[in-house]
């Protein structure tokens, strides 16, 4: 069955695998899948992947998840030839990527108190539709093309519909979003009527949205296009790409990601194990997540605020009765997932086991922030002249917990990622209209 590249899945002792022009997001034994390749790629790509930051006109080059593209060969393409790239991968014209990488912001380094070399961070939110979602997507319509699809479909919170939506009308194919009603963004949701998806409004939360998502997608053989999508996930393993690449692949101490579906995480755990087999790099950084205090189901679980039981991979094996009984909990107690930062209102996180494994390979840690100090993380984003939503907040307001509890170290070298723009315009204007906000500049009369 084994070409060059075929889907696992990441269950220890079950490993089922599959061609690559399934479309499957789980096993038959209900496992989440890995891309798997069979060649171990020559660290002179290095090389190839500076030298295309000068594009020499190929969009290839141009995008920053396509200027990576021996590293998720999942086409398996000849990469050097223009005309196959062309036929096959998809991208906005290569802006997917293009302005994402790690920048010093001193106001940032301040607010969490480490040295302003110390601290990087990569504004995603500067893709073509406004989060790191276009890393992933560009990816997973690549795949959607690939197997003929002429529907893609999605569950979001509302930056994977906003790219969902972008790439569909890009590329000339149908895409139906499922949205949780009255819980997203405005700015997030003209995004998708903009771009002419087919939104189906549904009465719940995300958690829901995406049940009846991969639903309907089973039933009228849609094709399924969030995170437990794995090529998705390969196209988000470009994000650390960039970090590492401007770093000279020098690892960081720490990355750290709002924690939501907990894609990111596992795209990122998936790049680092694999750069560490070939070789690429010798330190592995940790990742750290964090969760928003009103949706912190992985905060709970690995932290053992659950019936006192440290979640964990567990060489594969994780308590998944552990996580069942956490859900039936949730619901027993009638407690919904909620947060301000509605781009991680999740309670039920798609990815959790994937994320498991990143956390158990990098010796991770998660932890939660207030909806206030993810305000405030955001606002002095702003201060640097950057933009990016309330989620992204939770990434500074995170790193400043973790410092301040001596988990950070004063001189770890930590790469942040700031995973959207702000969408939701009223927010920063209520935010600075109300003095006792630690960052806000009312307006004067
Ligand atoms: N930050 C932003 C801005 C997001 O939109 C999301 C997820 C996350 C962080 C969480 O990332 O799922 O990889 O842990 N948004 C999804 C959506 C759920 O539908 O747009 P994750």
């Amino acid at each position: 069955m084994q070409e060059n590249a075929y889907l696992k899945c990441i269950g220890m002792d079950c490993g089922l695998e599959y061609p690559i022009s399934a479309t499957r997001v789980e096993c038959e034994n209900g496992h989440l899948l890995d891309v798997k390749y069979k060649e171990k790629p020559s660290e002179s790509l290095k090389e190839k992947f500076l030298s295309r930051r000068n594009p020499e006109g190929s969009i290839f080059n141009e995008s920053g998840v396509w200027r990576f593209r021996e590293l998720l060969n999942f086409c398996q393409i000849d990469t050097e030839s223009f005309d196959e790239c062309a036929k096959s991968l998809v991208s906005l014209d290569g802006a997917e990527g293009r302005q994402s990488k790690p920048y010093h912001m001193s106001k940032v380094a301040d607010f969490v108190q480490i040295s302003q070399e110390g601290l990087w961070l990569q504004p995603e939110g500067y893709n073509p539709s406004g989060s790191f979602k276009d890393n992933g997507m560009a990816a997973a319509v690549t795949h959607a093309k690939l197997v003929n699809a002429k529907r893609i479909v999605c569950a979001s919170t509302g930056n994977t519909s906003a790219s969902a939506g972008m790439y569909a009308a890009n590329e000339g194919i149908e895409c139906d979003v499922y949205i949780p009603s009255g819980q997203i963004a405005p700015g997030k949701l003209s995004q998708a009527y903009q771009f002419g998806a087919q939104i189906v409004e549904v009465d719940g939360n995300f958690d829901d949205a995406l049940a009846k998502s991969l639903d309907e997608a089973k039933q009228s053989n849609g094709y399924t296009v969030n995170s437990v999508n794995p090529f998705r996930i390969e196209g988000q393993k470009t994000i650390p790409y960039r970090s590492l690449e401007y770093l000279n692949w020098d690892a960081p101490d720490w990355i750290v990601y709002p924690g939501g579906a907990l894609g990111n995480t596992s795209s990122c755990g998936k790049a680092l194990m694999e750069l560490h087999e070939w070789g690429w790099i010798k330190k592995i950084p940790r990742i750290a997540v964090i969760n928003a205090e009103g949706a912190s189901t992985l905060s709970d679980l690995y932290n053992g605020k659950f019936n006192g039981e440290e979640l964990r991979w567990n060489k594969g094996k994780p308590n998944t009765e552990l996580i069942k009984n956490y859900y039936s909990d949730l619901d027993e107690k009638g407690i919904r997932p909620k947060t301000k930062a509605t781009a991680i209102q999740i309670g039920r996180p798609a990815n959790l086991v994937k994320a498991l494994r990143a956390l158990d390979f990098t010796n991770g840690v998660v932890t939660s922030v207030s909806d206030s100090e993810m305000l405030d993380g955001m606002a002095v984003v702003g201060l640097n002249g950057f933009d990016c939503e309330m989620a992204s907040g939770a990434v500074p307001a995170g790193i400043k917990k973790l410092i301040e509890e001596g988990t950070i170290k004063k001189d770890d070298v930590v790469v942040g990622i700031l995973t959207g723009r702000q969408k939701d315009a009223m927010l920063p204007v209520d935010y600075h209209n109300n003095p006792s906000n630690r960052f806000a500049r009312p307006p004067k009369n």
